[in-house]
């Protein structure tokens, strides 16, 4: 099974199976990364998803809905690496992808 590796808010590394299909989101949220909230469930209507993917990674990544992209512009510190992790969907394609969580508790 693929890998992520997320890390979270509070620092910590976890590298972590994700189901081909899953979100990264439900993957962090389901093993209790630090950060990931989704708190709408993975609607793309909350941006307590809101990470940074690592550089490397960013052009190996499906591009942004306009949705997506819209909900980014209320995330708390926007970068250009920020994607929200309830948009993307692991694949095999994604195997190693690292991704820091942004600071969205609430
Ligand atoms: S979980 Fe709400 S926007 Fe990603």
């Amino acid at each position: 099974m693929p890998r992520i590796v997320f890390h979270g808010s509070d620092g910590e590394r976890r590298e972590l199976d994700v189901p081909i299909g899953h979100t990264l989101m439900e993957a962090a949220v389901d093993n209790g990364v630090v950060g990931i909230v989704g708190e709408c469930g993975g609607a793309c209507a909350c941006a307590t998803c809101h990470s940074y993917v690592a550089d490397a990674w960013l052009g190996r990544l499906p591009a942004m809905t306009e949705m997506e992209d819209a909900m980014l512009d209320a995330a708390l510190d926007r970068r250009a690496t920020s994607r929200l992790a309830c948009q993307i969907e692991m694949t095999e394609a994604l195997d190693g992808l690292e991704l820091h969580a942004a600071d969205n508790e609430i």
